[in-house]
């Protein structure tokens, strides 16, 4: 039986609740169904990110492999189908799929993650790169960004009211127009959906290769928007902040291969909904008091950098 890392028991009970707890107590019985049903056997010490569980284990077929068991929340159901459609292009390979169980047998690759890259321009480029291998045609039954777009427009001016006197007009108003403009009319490309760092993993197959995706259909430069609200705190050390956003910019869009302006609209529009995020649950790198405070106003100021085309 497997030991559930103390730190994810905490954050799925502080974040599920009841369902939590109970999804918690049986995990350790689910993985070992999961082992025999796929034969595997435990190979290391079992690690975590924020909605899942990663066993590595080892099996004859494949040699080394991970189990990745999630919580059952909508927003992971489609990552075995996403995987399944890259089919190990610039992402780890999907061996095994239990779909009811939330859970997947993966490549394994190695444990150290691109947000462990000092450099600024070489982390942008290969999530830039990783971003364009990934933009492969959506496979049917994604969720359509398309179909959020006036969703998100609407929640984007509640939240302006409720978060009154925090983010001037100017600055909702052109996320929600972004939500007009580029919304409705997206491609249908695949989009990973929470493109950062820690979601890109060193491997061999290919220098870099994305775990953890969400699984969209729509624009590329969604991700370039998601990847630099994930650079916040790097940004947040910056001398000069217009250059570095700038410079952020020019290199995921160049990286990419897509157009700069729709990545800064994008990032525009996700730094807005970051700031009403933080204000509203916080974040997890920021829960409360003075740092989240810091963190929001940082947020507020970064959406006001990109309204205008820099
Ligand atoms: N295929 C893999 N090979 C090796 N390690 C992995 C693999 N997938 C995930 N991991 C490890 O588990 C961590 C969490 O995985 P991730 O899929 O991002 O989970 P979550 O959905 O909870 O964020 C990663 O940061 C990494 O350390
Ligand atoms: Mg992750």
């Amino acid at each position: 039986m497997i030991e559930v890392p103390e730190a994810f028991v905490r954050g799925t009970v502080d974040r599920e609740g009841e369902p939590g707890a109970a999804w918690i107590d049986e995990l350790p019985a689910t993985v070992a169904q999961l082992m025999e049903r796929w034969e595997c056997v435990p190979d290391g010490d079992v690690t975590h990110g924020g909605v899942g569980v990663v066993v590595p284990v080892r099996r004859r077929s494949e040699g080394t492999a991970v189990l990745k068991v999630s919580f059952p929340h909508p927003g992971n159901i489609h990552e075995p189908d996403t995987f399944a459609a890259w089919d190990g292009r610039g992402a780890v390979l999907l061996h095994e799929r239990h779909d009811d169980r939330f859970a997947m047998l993966l490549e394994r690759v190695r444990m150290s993650t691109l947000a462990e890259v000092e450099d600024s321009d070489e982390v942008i480029t290969v999530a830039g790169r990783i971003n364009r291998r990934l933009a492969v045609p959506a496979p049917r039954g994604l969720p359509r960004l398309r179909e959020q777009a006036d969703i998100w427009a609407d929640q984007l001016r509640r939240e302006a009211a409720e978060f009154a006197g925090t983010m001037s007009r100017r600055v909702v108003d052109s996320a929600v127009s972004t939500m007009h403009e580029l919304g409705h009319d997206q491609p249908d490309l695949l989009v990973h959906g929470d493109l950062h760092a820690r979601n890109i993993l060193r491997a061999d197959r290919e220098p870099w290769l994305a775990v953890d995706p969400k699984g969209y259909a729509g624009d590329p430069a969604y991700d370039g928007g998601t990847l630099l609200k994930s650079r916040a705190l790097k940004l947040l050390e910056a001398d000069d902040l217009p250059r570095a956003v700038h410079r952020v910019l020019d290199v995921f869009a160049e990286a990419a291969e897509i157009d700069r302006e729709r990545v800064r609209r994008w990032a525009q529009f996700h730094a807005v909904r970051a700031a009403h995020w933080g204000r509203r649950h916080g974040f997890r790198v920021a829960r409360g008091g003075s740092r989240l405070e810091r963190l929001t106003a940082f947020m507020d100021h970064l959406a006001e950098l990109l309204t205008e085309p820099l």
